[in-house]
């Protein structure tokens, strides 16, 4: 017997009711400083399309790190393992937008969803893509089927405008020789794919291509081979959460990415996907309620990848 997926997340959206609109909403984006910190939503949807939800789910938000999992499975499509000789694969256990770590490393990311690891991920990119910004949305646009679905430009203004570590990150790696085309071109997509809008159930839909095995189950498009996607579901289960990740991996035990405009999205292989929007953060810059939901949820299901 599947679970009785709305019964329990009424039971989640009754328990986290107090904790919704308390932690602080990410305030060095002005743009994102000025989101409403009590909005709450949840979307499920299963590989066989069945989709559950409930609160804001339908509302669009700044996705920010979520989209290094899109631009990561664009790269990996191209360029095969290779891909590892410029980023690495271990967990950094360091805040998102370190550097330190960067400079004892020689210009090599630790992983590719930190933001210098990302910042390689776009400079790949560039040289397959004359626009990687058009090709960022056609994925996103045949993964979920919605084509309006588009960057926020007042996000990525207020990106730009603040972006002085990220900037600071990629002229490090450009010295390491690490970084290929022009510091400003890779800042740009950077900037704008961190600025894409999704909704709860947009994202959910589109992670299925991770908890399907690489394929798009609605169109049965294959997008990664089913090893790729095994391997960038361990990169989002080890390094998905930062400096978080060992203490996600421990309450939720679910493959997933945050982004610090308050979303996270988890899946289940072969099962389904989860998202949840909150965008009151935790110390770590992941939503607080978002991972509390996601603990609840593996809990009364009793579903999880272990
Ligand atoms: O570059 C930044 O700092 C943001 N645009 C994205 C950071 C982010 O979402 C980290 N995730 N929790």
């Amino acid at each position: 017997m599947p679970p009785n997926y709305p019964s329990i997340l009424r039971q989640i959206a009754e328990a986290v009711r107090p904790e919704i609109g308390k932690g602080k909403v990410a305030g060095y984006i002005p743009a994102l400083a000025k989101v409403p910190p009590d909005k709450f939503g949840i979307a499920i949807e299963t590989v066989r399309g069945e989709q559950y939800y409930l609160g804001d789910a339908d509302e669009r938000f700044s996705i920010q790190s979520i989209s290094k999992v899109f631009t990561l499975a664009l790269a990996f499509r191209l360029e095969g393992e290779n891909l590892w000789n410029r980023v690495g694969l271990e967990p950094s256990g360091n805040p998102f937008n370190s550097l330190v770590q960067l400079e004892y490393e020689r210009g090599i990311p630790r992983n590719p969803f930190i933001n210098a690891g990302a910042l390689v991920i776009v400079d790949i990119l560039l040289g397959h893509f004359s626009d990687p910004k058009a090709a960022l949305l056609d994925l996103i646009h045949n993964l979920t089927g919605q084509d309006d679905i588009h960057f926020d430009e007042e996000v990525a203004r207020s990106e730009r405008e603040t972006g002085y570590t990220n900037a600071a990150l990629a002229n490090f790696m450009k010295s390491h020789g690490n970084i290929h085309h022009p510091v400003a071109a890779v800042l740009d997509v950077y900037f704008h794919q961190c600025a894409i809008a999704m909704s709860c159930r947009e994202l959910a839909r589109a992670f299925l291509l991770f908890a399907n095995h690489g394929s798009v189950p609605a169109t049965g498009e294959r997008m990664l081979t089913s090893s790729q996607s095994k391997r960038l579901n361990a990169i989002m289960l080890t390094c998905g959460f930062y400096d978080e990740a060992g203490e996600f991996a421990f309450a939720v035990g679910l493959p997933g990415k945050s982004g610090v405009g308050g979303g996270i999205v988890a899946i289940i292989p072969g099962e389904l996907a989860i998202a949840v929007w909150s965008p009151g953060l935790n110390e770590h810059g992941n939503s607080a309620v978002g991972i509390k939901v996601l603990e609840m949820f593996t809990t009364l299901t009793g579903m999880s990848i272990f």
